[in-house]
């Protein structure tokens, strides 16, 4: 490239400054006039002549899961420059779990438009995306992937854990877990009070195999982030060091060509699968990773999933399935430490962000060190994998349980129904001391799915009832066409298909119904007659919801179910060309 000049057709595709030209009809004018504006904020000719990095900013107010991302983009712009590229940073939506109504998934693919169309809209050689908390590591990847220019992730890093009385606490788990206690009395409100203050000790993402902590490890199995950088918490040296490495390799991969597609395959997604059962993730990763992998064309079979969390155990120590934090997980060697140990499972041959192969990587982490936290695959601390997906008349379309996090006592049970509508009919009724529930009971939620809600709630983690978790209760079989969060523990029956909102079985659940659950046989039945199911379809028509104007109108009408990612439509790769994982 020389000052000012355009690109000419024939030549190499344009690079930095040329790419994406404005459009006023006159190439040659659209450069002059680039070059003009950015020159107005300092820069030379010599800067302008170079290979662009675009820094996605998630910094925000709202977001303190990201409240050293400032202090990121400032150490990937000295990698850039020092690999001899222009960083250029620029704002995209951030999302916080906590500061998002009616939930952060609803935005998510909001999210992912804005990062792909910023991405296509202004030019940029290659993209370091910096996310972390829930929804911004899916979003970005979503977007990044069908944007199609090299990208890198970076994530700002687990906080720090907090100390309540000389107990180690972090979100979310122990958040949970002491509501869950001020609930049933057992700890006053003076003390709940109290350790509202130490379980967010610092910024970064919450510290438990949540689902920042397991996207950041899946972004890593995917070989879309450096080696090494899913673990260091937000507060550190090496955190940072990461962060200018990332900047110096989102050079080096303009010049390897690796674009997304060459690193998002079949095997990467087939790797991460194998990693999110072995870390015992969150049940949201497998929604983000389906939308990740739609925008690329690959379908995610939910049932090879399952046969492949048979020969999957989960290793990592962390809560909420095992008893660490992420701190411990990245001095006990992080994702290498884990990839060492899966070796036997993973392909090799993949392609990561550094040009080398996972196998490769793998060889050049070196030897491991003994530590608690990563077991050995024959010393795990779960046989299998931590997911099972269920099928049954109650969800014909699959329904999944995180049964390492479940009531070994509870994942053989047939009990009686207690049905709540909603969200708002479960706020109202779940505490009220006339409600006829007891602890061998199955608490059933309707409409909190895809478009129910919507936006798929977290409310699948149903509370206990108080009065039950007065009485010592601690786990009950929960069901529901939503999510739950991560850090959330218990014997918990998550994306019901087709949501109720639709017209799906759980819409004609009555209290007083028998339902089986069965994680052996991998069942969930109501058991009722189908000619029962019928006449109560027939008598009660479910009318899908609609929206009356904007984003909430655009959701509504194209949001699709868990098994597509709760992705829009429009938005998934027109062809699929495989489909994941393939039977071994
Ligand atoms: Fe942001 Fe948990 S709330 S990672």
């Amino acid at each position: 490239m020389s000052n000012g000049k355009p690109h000419k057709p024939g030549m190499t595709p344009p690079q930095g400054m040329h790419k994406g030209l404005t459009n006023y009809g006159d190439l040659d004018f659209s450069v002059f006039l680039r070059r003009a504006f950015i020159k107005g904020a300092g820069y030379t000719d010599d800067a302008l002549d170079r290979l662009v990095i675009g820094i996605a900013n998630t910094s925000s107010a709202y977001n303190p899961c990201h409240g050293n991302a400032d202090q990121l983009v400032e150490a990937v712009k000295r990698g850039v420059m020092l690999a001899g590229g222009l960083p250029m940073e620029f704002p995209t939506i951030s999302i916080h779990e906590s500061f998002a109504q009616p939930t952060s998934m609803y935005v998510r693919n909001l999210m992912s438009m804005d990062t792909e169309e910023m991405i296509r809209a202004q030019p940029m050689d290659a993209v370091v995306l910096i996310g972390g908390c829930d929804k911004t590591v899916p979003a970005q990847l979503m977007g990044g992937a069908s944007a199609g220019v090299p990208a890198i992730s970076l994530v700002t890093g687990s906080m720090l854990t907090g100390s309540h009385r000389s107990e180690r606490v972090g979100a979310c788990t122990d958040c949970r877990r002491f509501w869950a206690k001020y609930r049933a009395e057992e700890i006053d409100a003076e003390e709940v009070s109290s350790v509202n203050n130490q379980l967010v000790a610092s910024v970064g993402t919450c510290s438990v195999m949540g689902t920042a902590s397991t996207m950041a490890c899946l972004a890593e199995a995917l070989g879309i982030m450096l080696p090494g950088g899913a673990s260091p918490p937000a507060v550190t040296a090496e955190r940072i060091r990461i962060a200018e490495r990332t900047g110096a390799t989102a050079v080096q991969m303009i010049k390897h060509g690796l674009t997304p597609d060459k690193i998002l395959t079949g095997k990467a997604f087939e790797n991460a699968l194998r990693v999110l059962l072995a870390i015992g993730g969150s049940t949201n990763g497998i929604i983000h990773l389906t939308a990740i992998a739609g925008r690329l064309g690959i379908e995610i079979d939910l049932d090879q999933l399952d046969a492949m969390g048979e020969e999957t155990p989960v290793l990592v120590d962390l809560k909420p399935s095992g008893q660490h934090y992420m701190e411990d997980f990245n001095k006990a060697g992080g994702m290498p430490a884990l990839l060492r140990e899966l070796k036997p499972l993973l392909h090799l041959d993949a392609m990561t962000v550094t040009g080398r192969t996972p196998g490769e990587e793998i060889e050049r982490s070196g030897a491991g060190f003994k530590q608690e936290v990563v077991r050995q695959l024959v010393a795990p601390i779960y046989p299998r994998g931590g997911i099972a997906v269920l099928h049954g008349n109650l969800a014909p379309g699959g329904a999944i349980i995180k049964q390492s996090a479940a009531d070994v006592k509870l994942m053989e049970h047939e009990g009686r129904a207690v049905v709540f509508e909603n969200i708002q009919d479960m706020a109202q009724r779940i505490d009220d001391d006339a409600l006829d529930v007891n602890a061998d009971d199955v608490l059933v939620l309707k409409n909190i799915g895809p478009k129910g809600a919507p936006g798929m709630p977290e409310a699948g983690y149903l509370p206990i009832p108080k009065k039950l978790g007065r009485a010592g209760v601690k786990d009950m079989v929960r069901i529901s066409d939503g999510r739950m969060s991560g850090t959330a523990a218990g014997t918990i029956v998550l994306h019901v298909m087709p949501e109720a909102a639709i017209g799906g079985t759980l819409a004609y659940v009555q209290s007083g119904d028998r339902i089986r659950l069965s994680i052996s046989r991998r069942e969930l039945t109501l058991l009722i007659s189908e000619e029962e199911l019928a006449r109560r379809a027939h008598a009660h028509h479910v009318e899908p919801p609609t929206g009356e104007r904007g984003y909430h109108k655009l959701f509504l009408e194209r949001v699709t179910q868990a098994d597509q990612g709760v992705d829009f439509d429009f938005l998934r790769a027109p062809q699929f060309v495989a489909k994941i994982p393939r039977a071994r």
